[in-house]
């Protein structure tokens, strides 16, 4: 369904959005991976067959966007994964780190899809997926202010997009995960591998976190003329966790 589709993806070097590349190449999909690390980069080129453009840039460099994307095909498809975790506790709010966070999770994915607009590279029938999280709409964590703030702000944005965008027949959805075992969730080395532990025991659904695989299956759905009647929407895939 994905075959020979042009797909942008962010965050492609890692994670969710490296293993959503993999599979949209998997899928036979022509992908644009855009991230900062070049080896991860070259391994996408190299499993590709030729169908992966890599696009190495810093996504905050928001005055060469116009220029970075100007070459690019017209998309079938976005998906905005790029993002950080913050964990500054209000009683060390730190502004510069609080509009480093907004740059990247937020107004990158915004600037992105409003150029993308502005440069005639959405078809019609184009699917955006921005991953969000159930931080900021579904609930709240101690020292996540810029990172909550950051994914409630692309929930709304989603809506406005889905609105302006549907006249082009361009959807536009959010996927909030709850925790999922990627590289930025491990990484957060404040955490012990106990606690850990015990947040996974929170996720009524197998109390676990979600498996990478699971988010690119639904990343992939939001993609393709599955979902073709759905925008501005925010998916919840969280294994029950916000359940009351
Ligand atoms: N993992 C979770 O538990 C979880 C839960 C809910 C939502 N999410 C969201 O899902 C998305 C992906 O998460 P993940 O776990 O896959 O993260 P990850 O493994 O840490 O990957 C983050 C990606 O963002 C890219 N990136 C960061 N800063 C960038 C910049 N300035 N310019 C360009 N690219 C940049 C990184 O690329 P380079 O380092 O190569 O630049 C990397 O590819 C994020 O938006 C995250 O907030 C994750």
């Amino acid at each position: 369904m994905l075959k020979n589709k042009h797909i942008l993806v962010t965050g492609a070097t890692s994670g969710i959005g490296y293993a959503t590349a993999c599979d949209l190449l998997d899928a036979g999909a022509q992908v644009i991976a855009v991230g900062r690390s070049q080896p991860r980069l070259a391994e996408l080129s190299a499993r590709s067959e030729g169908r992966a453009k890599t696009l190495a840039f810093d996504l905050t460099r928001f005055a060469e966007y116009r220029e970075t994307f100007a070459g690019l095909p017209a998309l079938d498809g976005v998906v905005c994964s790029a993002g950080i975790a913050d964990s500054n506790p209000l009683r060390f709010f730190s502004l510069e780190k609080y509009q480093r966070l907004i740059d990247i999770n937020q107004t990158a994915p915004i600037a992105l899809v409003a150029e993308l607009a502005r440069a005639g590279k959405l078809r019609g029938g184009t699917s955006i997926v921005l991953l969000a999280s159930i931080l900021g709409t579904r609930m709240g964590r101690p020292g996540a202010a810029a990172y909550a703030t950051s994914k409630a702000a692309l929930t709304g944005f989603a809506k406005v997009a889905a609105l302006e965008l549907a006249g082009k027949l361009v959807r536009v959805n959010c996927l909030l995960p709850g925790m999922v075992d990627t590289e930025l969730a491990a990484g957060q080395t404040e955490v012990s591998q106990e606690a850990r532990q015990a947040d996974m025991q929170r996720y009524p659904l197998g109390k676990r976190y979600a498996k990478v695989e699971e988010v690119v299956a639904a990343i992939r759905f939001l993609l393709s003329s599955e979902s073709s009647f759905m925008t501005g929407q925010e998916l919840v895939m969280d294994g029950g966790f916000c359940l009351p």
